[in-house]
């Protein structure tokens, strides 16, 4: 179905015209939420674009997002307010959801403790389940809705020292293909970007979250440790085939304006290979090549 856009609105057959298209997106303070925020508001749409702290709202704000709004996924009641006043705004309705705000918690599986695993789930999984069961009631009200869930190639293939965010992301994934099937009878489409490697500031958020969390003096895994660093802390791309944002946002549109928007879009080409590979090759066979992908 055809959409048809002026420099203002983007009209679509089967929303109400007149209005600009209105969209909240999580984690706005950097990487892929900035840029889906920035190409989105060039496209059109109203976006109120989130970030957790106040300094890097007040940045949303000088770049032009009068909508930018408080969001911490950790914080229920933070989550609450950023939706009350984004309704109040709004007239009580929202078009699209693009839940991306979340980090990498690096370390080895035996080196997580209980709670490191469970902040890691905090933002990743309950916080963005929080948010999207506050919006879900708005949608069905309105009759129409798109909700986006930032996963990863983590969110299907496995790397070692990767535990707690692969658990999250995969998490996040059955959750959103439950949500989806039970959403099937409403017009609120539910879909999942996988992206693989992006330029942003995930590798040194990651190496944050692991000099906080993680004991590698009293670990038998010190030795891979002093590698991981040095790739988490690496400047530029870290591995080949790294893409900028905007092939998320290329991905994002697609989600928010094709009628019949994709369950999974892959975003870079390792992403692509593994959900390939993934599928046809025995387990012992795949995991081979994820160890060696993972060193
Ligand atoms: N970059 C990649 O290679 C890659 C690959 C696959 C998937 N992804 C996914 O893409 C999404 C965006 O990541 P990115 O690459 O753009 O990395 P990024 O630059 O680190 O951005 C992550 C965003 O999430 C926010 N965030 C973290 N904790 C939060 C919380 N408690 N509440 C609200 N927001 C929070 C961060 O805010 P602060 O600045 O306040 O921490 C930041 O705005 C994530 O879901 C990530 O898993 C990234």
């Amino acid at each position: 179905m055809p959409i048809l856009r002026d420099s203002t609105y983007i009209y679509h057959y089967n929303l109400p015209m007149k209005s600009k298209k209105s969209i909240l997106i999580t984690g706005c303070s950097s990487g892929i939420g900035l840029c889906t925020a920035k190409g989105l508001k060039s496209e059109g749409y109203r976006v109120f674009a989130s970030a957790r702290k106040p300094e890097d709202v007040e940045m949303l704000l000088k770049e032009g997002f009068e909508d930018a709004l408080q969001l911490d996924l950790n914080d229920s009641k933070s989550i609450q307010d950023a939706v009350s006043s984004l309704l109040l705004k709004t007239n009580g309705e929202l078009y699209g959801l693009f839940n991306n705000g979340a980090y990498g918690q690096a370390g080895a599986v035996e080196d997580l403790s209980r709670n490191t695993l469970r902040e890691c789930f905090e933002t990743n999984l309950f916080g963005t389940h929080e948010l999207t069961n506050l919006i879900i009631p708005v949608m069905r009200k309105q009759g129409y809705g798109r909700i986006i869930q930032n996963s990863s190639v983590l969110g299907f293939i496995c790397l070692p020292y990767r535990g707690a965010y692969n658990a999250s992301k995969y998490a996040l994934e059955g959750l959103t293909d439950t949500l989806r099937m039970e959403l099937r009878n409403t017009n609120i489409k539910v879909s999942l970007i996988e992206p693989g490697p992006i330029t942003s500031r995930f590798r040194a958020n990651a190496f944050a979250a692991y000099q906080r969390n993680i004991n590698k003096e009293n670990s038998p895994h010190r030795a891979t440790y002093e590698a991981m660093e040095a790739r988490l802390t690496k400047k530029g791309p870290a591995v080949p085939f790294t893409l900028p944002p905007e092939a998320v946002l290329k991905k994002v549109i697609h989600a928010l304006e094709s009628d019949k928007p994709k369950i999974r879009y892959y975003v870079t080409f390792p992403t692509y290979l593994f959900a390939g590979l993934r599928r046809i090759l025995p387990f012992r066979w795949l995991e081979k090549i994820l160890l060696k992908a993972g060193d």
